[in-house]
């Protein structure tokens, strides 16, 4: 192997060092995961020489103290980070609240992160969505352990989108996921391209990023997550719902608008809320991309559904507003009584389906744009190709008495993988999930992203109309009921991988399991 491998295993080995059960592992073992190590099958970089990376940052896992709601400041675990190499706007702080600084990446950068863990437990940082090698996407079986650091390196290889990056530890005693991402580990991640600057895109104050979230907090500002009792018990059975929303880790404020064109971009950073977006002026929705990027057209629709981890891309246009109007963004309500009574259990306060304001928008200043909506958007990057003789994998989502779901009866089990858990690298597949579960689970797989071929079985409810399936996904919400179809090619890295369900506290609990890409 080349010099750059081993300079990526060492910063590996680094990590771990320190840790008594994972130094009585062979680093033979640890490295390549009994079999499933990173295997470069293609030119690409797994580990660079620091002179040869184009942005290098420093990012601390961190406690700290913020503003939330008005009042006395609330504990928090989030990231801080610094650039040490690279473009002026590769980090946005997030000074107003807890969440990690947004990174913005261009395809083709190599990048070297070192990740510092400073709280009193082991974490790991997942690179939600995109396609990095199995050693540098965040899993649970390389953890950073407190006062340690890992670094690590990838090329940014997707396409412009928006990601996200968030913690996805899980011990000994069980997912941590939940409990760290709740306490405020998570930040935006955009990778930019050539092809998506030529769209001419409204961006800088055109652009607005929302991260939506719902807390629940305590008397002093404190938040409050799974507290014990028969609450906590539900909520684990459900996915934790907090009582009030947050966006960008604040409540919902107001902001100034001109009469012009915007480019809305949210992601659910929930554990377990399900938003049906909409316009309080009942005006369409216009979804111009998803999870991987944008779609090939943009598409209208009565509202959009968004499960954890997803992300949108809408169009507004504004240039007929009125000056001194307000448009808000809603979550509208819908029906989540079929969802296992998720939401009508318990005692929360904005069940799940509830409606609320997730943001206000005044027009004020009248402007002169012409700026248009591309009829076309999606200019790279055809759908994958299935036909009848595409190997069909079949996972069945099911209840497990009091232990929350297993995916084809299984739970998880460490980086352990299952005969009809292993791949092969250059593959296509479909994956075919099958929930037979009363609850909709969002579906995530690591390390790609896939095209979804289609649905049957669901229940027709008030969610239906707004799921987006075209365009490229790396999570699906699948119904109570329903079979969803995804097309996906394993490329380029050989290793371990994760699927699981998204809903954060259902993956705690176990719905989660490795997979093998084997070249
Ligand atoms: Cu966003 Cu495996 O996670
Ligand atoms: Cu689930």
């Amino acid at each position: 192997m080349n010099r750059n491998k081993r300079v990526h295993r060492r910063t590996v080995l680094q990590a771990v060092a320190g840790t008594g059960f994972l130094l009585t592992l062979s680093p033979g073992f640890l490295l390549t995961g009994c079999d499933g190590g990173v295997r470069a099958t293609e030119s690409v970089t797994l580990g660079l020489d620091s002179e040869e990376y184009d942005v290098e940052l420093d990012l601390r896992a961190t406690p700290d103290s913020v503003p939330i709601l008005p009042g006395a400041p609330s504990e928090v675990w989030r990231y801080r980070a610094e650039l040490l190499k690279g473009p002026e706007n590769t980090l946005t702080e997030n000074t107003k609240s807890y969440l990690g600084p947004t990174i913005r990446l261009r395809r083709g950068q190599r990048v070297k992160i070192h990740i510092h863990n400073e709280l009193p437990e082991a974490t790991t940082v997942h690179w939600h969505g995109l396609h990095v090698p199995s050693d540098v996407d965040g899993q649970p079986r390389l953890p950073i352990q407190p006062g340690e650091t890992m670094t690590i390196g990838f090329e940014v290889l997707d396409r412009a989108g928006l990601f996200w990056y968030h913690s996805h530890a899980h011990g000994e005693q069980g997912g941590r996921v939940g409990f760290q991402s709740y306490a405020g580990l998570a930040g935006l991640l955009i990778v930019e391209d050539d092809e998506e600057a030529g769209l001419g895109l409204p961006s800088g104050d055109n652009e607005l990023l929302l991260v939506l979230q719902d807390r629940t907090f305590a008397g002093a500002n404190e938040l409050v997550y799974l507290d014990g009792g028969m609450r906590a018990m539900m909520d684990r059975m459900h996915g934790f719902l907090g009582d009030r929303i947050l966006v960008n880790g604040v409540p919902p404020a107001t902001r100034k608008v001109a009469t012009r064109p915007y480019r809305i971009r949210v992601l659910n950073g929930s554990n377990a809320r399900i938003y049906k977006l909409a316009w309080s002026d009942g005006r369409p929705v216009t979804v111009i991309g998803a999870d991987g990027g944008l779609l090939p057209e943009p598409e209208d629709r009565p509202y959009a559904t968004l499960a954890p981890a997803q992300r949108l891309d809408i169009w507004l246009d504004l240039s007929e507003a009125q000056p001194g109007s307000t448009l808000e963004l809603i979550s509208d309500s819908f029906q989540a009584g079929m969802m296992g009574g998720m939401g009508m259990m318990g005692s929360n306060a904005l069940p799940l389906g509830s409606r609320f304001t997730l943001a206000s928008l005044a027009v004020a200043d009248s402007v002169e744009v012409n700026e248009q909506l591309p009829a076309q958007l999606g200019l790279q990057r055809q759908g994958i190709p299935v036909g009848s003789t595409t190997r069909i994998r079949s996972f069945e989502l099911s209840p497990v008495m009091m232990r929350g779901f297993a995916i084809n009866g299984r739970r998880f089990e460490g980086s352990s993988v299952a005969a009809d858990e292993k791949a092969r690298l250059g593959d296509t597949e479909i994956w075919e999930f099958r929930n037979n579960t009363p609850m909709p689970h969002p579906m995530h797989i690591h390390g790609l992203q896939f095209n979804i071929v289609g649905r049957r079985g669901g229940s027709s409810d008030s969610l239906q109309q707004g799921l987006v399936d075209s365009g490229w996904h790396d999570t699906v919400l699948v119904m109570p009921r329903e079979t969803v179809q995804l097309a996906m090619k394993f490329e380029r890295f050989a290793g371990l991988y994760i699927y699981h369900c998204h809903n954060m506290e259902h993956e705690d609990a176990g719905m989660m399991r490795y997979f093998q890409v084997q070249s």
